[in-house]
């Protein structure tokens, strides 16, 4: 979700599109797993209009960063009604403007779909986080068999049209080859009715060793 026209439309109506669509998968709930836990700092990239914001009842400070010009102006509007002391950041996750080793947490929310660079990003989360530190995510992820293989083949036109979204990230996969130890839902989030392209979806924790 870039800058233009149409993306500071969706942004204004993403939180309208979401709880629709968060109806299959039980939203609230999912929202408070991730990061009603998390404690100390603890950085979102690709917060979008702070939907993770109310749920982060155990954490000290949170910063928000969030490229978009759009959904960063939706989430200043959530920054007061929030639990913990909150920063947003106009940044992209390939380039976190942090030192090594800042944060105690770090959350992904459907982001690693949409990212340019995915081992960008998830070294750079890897980076800023405390030896230990987890980052704690929900994601889908390129599925097993023909189901992966037509994501592979219709990857390409999705992410045209589906705003940024590739279905064949081996994002769980590249987490573990960059140096995270990494646990997941078992079995996956059930989405109800089942996306037709995307998924399977998981949370989970990548703890940086
Ligand atoms: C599907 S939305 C998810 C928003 C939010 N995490 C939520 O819980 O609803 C993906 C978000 O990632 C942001 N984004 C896209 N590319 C990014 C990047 N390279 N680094 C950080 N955020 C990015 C988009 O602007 C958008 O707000």
């Amino acid at each position: 979700m870039g800058n233009g026209r149409v993306s500071q439309v969706l942004a204004r109506q993403y939180d309208r599109i979401s709880e629709r669509l968060e109806r299959g998968i039980g939203g609230p709930q999912l929202r408070t797993t991730l990061v009603g836990d998390l404690t100390g700092r603890v950085v979102e990239i690709g917060a979008g209009t702070g939907r993770n914001l109310p749920y982060y009842s155990k954490a000290d400070h949170v910063v928000a960063v969030e490229p978009s010009s759009g959904m960063r102006s939706q989430l200043m509007g959530k920054i007061d009604s929030a639990a913990p002391a909150v920063e947003v950041i106009d940044a992209t996750g390939e380039r976190l403007p942090f030192e090594d080793e800042e944060f105690d947490a770090a959350v992904s929310f459907l982001l690693l779909c949409v990212v340019d660079d995915l081992d960008g990003v998830l070294t750079e989360i890897h980076r800023v986080l405390k030896p230990g530190g987890r980052l704690s995510f929900f994601e889908h992820v390129r599925d097993v068999g023909r189901r992966g293989r037509t994501q592979d083949l219709t990857s390409p036109l999705l992410r045209r049209v589906q705003f940024g979204c590739r279905p064949n990230r081996r994002s769980i996969e590249r987490m573990q080859a960059l140096g995270f130890e990494v646990q997941v839902s078992d079995p996956p989030v059930p989405i109800k009715p089942r996306p037709p392209f995307s998924g399977p979806y998981f949370t989970g924790t990548a703890i940086r060793r």
